[in-house]
């Protein structure tokens, strides 16, 4: 099966390319820039710098290759950022989406797109993949609008929905919550970290698996993709601390309203995830045996 991936030097990204390529999938990966990784133990693959809002650039490529299913990865992922830059958060997030749904119609191309639990107020969790969007942040409405081109479309669609992705990556542009509050507790800095949020947090890998699995069996439609465990950010980082035997003397309880932050988050989110289950076979691991692969692979590293 030959697949396009976007955002490939991106944490989900990389984790898609290293799966695909297990797989053994001819992979033409793309992100913005000139690296290509160096995949350890990795069968060759077409690397491709491209940034998905130039859409002549993404035509071309799309044409020279034809691949049969595209995982989009990329997208601005920074919540706060899209809120002071909503011109740059639609072009990434809306218009180049828009672009890749014209691309797929024209070709025949399954297209594998990520969305957010953002999407969602925060008032009803767990949700399920029927539950009313209502995004209280502009990341949240690019990405339903995002979701909504690919549902008015007549391509084959799938679209992930996920929460708060964290896992060991190479060079990636942006931390996670996991390797940052390791990292803090490591070095015995101050942690003020909210315990009015609750969170899903999902292993990369896990999410990985996902985009591929839909690939591999061509199952359409919107799932929900996330670690089975919710939990308070609190609690969240309470648990890293606990499992990599660090002191949480540092870690202080404190409210949202203190971090002033740009983007409004939903107070609660965690999805169901029966769907996923059953018809991708996802399997995500507890939150303890994802800190146990995160702490492998960092030994490795
Ligand atoms: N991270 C989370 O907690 C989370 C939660 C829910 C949903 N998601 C969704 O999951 C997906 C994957 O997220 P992730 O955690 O892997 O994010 P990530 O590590 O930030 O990766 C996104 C990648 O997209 C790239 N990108 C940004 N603009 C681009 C452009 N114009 N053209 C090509 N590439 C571009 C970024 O490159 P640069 O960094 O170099 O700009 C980055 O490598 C995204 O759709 C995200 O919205 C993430």
């Amino acid at each position: 099966m030959k697949i396009l991936i976007t955002g490939s030097n991106g944490l989900l990204g990389q984790k898609v390319l290293s799966k695909a390529l297990e797989e053994n999938f001819e992979v033409i990966a793309t992100s913005k820039g000139s690296d290509r990784l160096s995949m350890k133990n990795a069968k060759d693959y077409i690397y491709c710098d491209l940034d998905i809002t130039n859409q002549n650039d993404v035509f071309c490529i799309i044409q020279k290759f034809k691949p049969q299913a595209i995982i989009n990865t990329a997208a601005l992922t920074n919540v706060d950022l899209c809120e002071d830059d909503q011109q740059l958060c639609d072009a990434v997030n809306v218009q180049a989406v828009k672009d890749l749904v014209e691309m797929c119609t024209e070709f025949n191309i399954h297209l594998i797109h990520i969305s957010t639990d953002f999407i969602f107020d925060g008032k009803n969790s767990p949700y399920s993949e029927t539950d009313i969007p209502n995004p209280l942040s502009y990341y949240g409405i690019s990405k339903l609008k995002s979701e909504k081109l690919l549902i008015s479309s007549d391509i084959n669609w799938t679209i992930l929905r996920t929460i708060i992705l964290f896992g060991v990556g190479q060079s990636l542009s942006r931390n996670n919550l996991i390797l940052w509050a390791k990292d803090a507790l490591e070095n015995n800095r101050d942690l003020n970290i909210i315990d009015d949020q609750f969170r899903a947090p999902t292993l990369a890998e896990d999410l990985a698996d996902a985009c591929i699995s839909a690939a591999k069996k061509k199952v359409y439609g919107i799932f929900h993709v996330s670690g089975k465990d919710i939990m308070s950010i609190f609690e969240i980082v309470k648990n890293i601390a606990k499992f990599f035997k660090l002191s949480t003397d540092r870690i202080n309880k404190i409210n949202s309203s203190v971090l002033n932050q740009k983007a409004i988050r939903p107070a609660k989110t965690g999805f169901v995830l029966d769907k996923a289950m059953t018809l991708l076979n996802y399997n995500p691991h507890s939150f303890n045996d994802s800190l146990e692969v995160i702490k492998t692979q960092l030994i490795k590293k």
